[in-house]
């Protein structure tokens, strides 16, 4: 209890509220129980290691040194701190800490290109109530507080985009460093243009690039974590059902007193009986744990199958560059298909759920990107 109390009280002085006993709702202790839970979800593995072609395809760039799988909410600035990826400007704080916020919306674009090092000691929150909440997580009302998600997606929360998808999407999604002030942005306007392909266009329009790679001279594009476009986008059969984020991951508690309260510690739904039941509305008596891993193990070892044909292109490419017998422009057009390729691999790997939030959407990006690879495979012999 004497944690508990603390970190209220930590979470209260943050928001620079008082807080009298009687608006302390019954369901805050619970949720902060909850909250701080995120803690004991700590397992991680290195991706280079599971698949060692990583290295070759992202070569020249950060996530080929170091790339590990997420962990809790608790961890993440300790391990955007310990992560061997180079971190110059503060602009990675974006989506680790409710510290950084809060200074973003006092202070403008301009915090994102603050030194990331002269920034760090001042971060103490991990994700927290701030971020999903502003300063309303007495209440409980889900607020967007990322200010390029307001942009991009703040007029249609509570109307097209449920606020228990719309708060963990501005995080959870594919983002980019504005080239001309480093801030952090969205390459999506819409639901409609939360979409590989549409995504893709506006990064090709804009002439953005992620790195350029040195080997291949191929100007490529990483992409992270897309799971709201994954979620809401074209395939998907829960959002249509108006299911949310918070459905799948946040069991719906009672506590001593018999007050209901949304747990805030987020799990796979795997790992919660409570969740598993929430499945059983719809899927019946039906195995949950067999029918996600089933989808899963299809959508994984496709992927090895068309990240070794990527590595493989990457290798054909980068000796094509080398031996002087092509043309740049015949260069050009093979690296402008690596780049799409790379995409739409990068696309599904990336995708926190191994294609179970959306399994046609990741066979969709897999296809394509192997199609891309042939055509570009073609090009070396025409
Ligand atoms: C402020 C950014 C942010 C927001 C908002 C956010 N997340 Fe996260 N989430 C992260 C980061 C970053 C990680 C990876 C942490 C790490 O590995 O250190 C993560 C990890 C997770 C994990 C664990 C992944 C694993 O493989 O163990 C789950 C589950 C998750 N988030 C679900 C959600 C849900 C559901 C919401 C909305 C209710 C949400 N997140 C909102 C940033 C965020
Ligand atoms: C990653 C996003 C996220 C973070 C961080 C977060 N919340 Fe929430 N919270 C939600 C969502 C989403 C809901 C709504 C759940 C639903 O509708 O099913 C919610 C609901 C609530 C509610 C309403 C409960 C009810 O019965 O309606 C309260 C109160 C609350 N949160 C307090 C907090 C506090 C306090 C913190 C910090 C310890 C916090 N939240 C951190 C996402 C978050
Ligand atoms: C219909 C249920 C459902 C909905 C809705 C849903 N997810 Fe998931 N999510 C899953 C399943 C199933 C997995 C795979 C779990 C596993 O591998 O154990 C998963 C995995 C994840 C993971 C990886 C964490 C882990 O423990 O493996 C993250 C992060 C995540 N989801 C975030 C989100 C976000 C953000 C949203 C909303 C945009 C969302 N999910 C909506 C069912 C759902
Ligand atoms: C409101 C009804 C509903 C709920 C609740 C629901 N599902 Fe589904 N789910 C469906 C329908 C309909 C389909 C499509 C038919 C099928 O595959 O069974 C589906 C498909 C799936 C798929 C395959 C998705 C794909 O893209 O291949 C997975 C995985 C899944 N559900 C997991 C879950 C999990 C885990 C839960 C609980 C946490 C859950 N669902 C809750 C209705 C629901």
């Amino acid at each position: 209890m004497k944690k508990l109390c603390y970190a209220f009280a930590l979470i209260v002085s943050a928001a620079g509220l008082s807080v009298t006993a009687e608006a302390a709702t019954d369901a805050l202790p619970s949720i902060l129980e909850s909250y701080e839970k995120n803690a004991e979800n700590s397992y991680t593995i290195s991706y280079l290691e599971e698949d060692p072609y990583l290295v070759n395809i992202y070569e020249g760039y950060g996530f080929a040194k170091d790339y590990e799988s997420a962990r809790g909410h608790a961890y993440v600035l300790e391990d955007v701190n310990g992560t061997e990826r180079p971190h110059a400007l503060a602009n990675c704080l974006t989506c680790k800490t409710a510290d950084f916020t809060k200074l973003v919306n006092k202070m403008g674009e301009d915090a994102y290109s603050l030194d990331f090092e002269s920034v760090y000691p001042q971060m103490h929150e991990n994700v927290g109530c701030y971020t999903c909440h502003e300063y309303q997580f007495m209440k409980g009302t889900p607020v967007i507080t990322h200010d390029y998600t307001i942009a991009a997606i703040g007029d249609e929360m509570g109307d097209a985009i449920a606020p228990a998808v719309a708060v963990c999407g501005q995080c959870h999604t594919e983002y980019y460093f504005k080239p001309e002030n480093k801030a952090t942005n969205v390459p999506y306007q819409d639901i409609a243009t939360m979409d590989p392909a549409a995504e893709l266009a506006y990064y090709d329009e804009m002439g953005f690039a992620d790195w350029t790679q040195e080997s291949t001279g191929t100007p490529l594009l990483k992409v992270q974590h897309p799971e709201i476009e994954t979620f809401l986008g074209e395939g998907s059969v829960h959002a249509p059902l108006g299911l949310t984020c918070a459905d799948c991951h946040m069991e719906m508690k009672e506590n001593e007193n018999g007050t209901e309260y949304p747990s805030h510690y987020l799990v796979s739904p795997l790992e919660s009986e409570v969740l598993l039941e929430t499945c059983a509305a719809c899927h019946k008596d039906t195995d949950m744990a067999e029918k996600v891993h089933a989808v899963q193990e299809e959508i994984t070892a496709r992927e090895k199958e068309v990240g070794q044909e990527l590595s493989d292109l990457k290798d054909r490419l980068a000796q094509a560059a080398a031996s002087g017998e092509y043309t740049e422009d015949k260069l050009d057009a093979i690296r402008s298909l690596h780049r799409t390729a790379q995409w739409y691999f990068d696309y599904d790997y990336v995708e926190n759920s191994e294609g179970a939030h959306n399994s046609a959407l990741a066979r969709k990006c897999l296809d394509t990107a192997e199609e891309t690879i042939q055509e570009a495979m073609a090009l070396f012999e025409s």
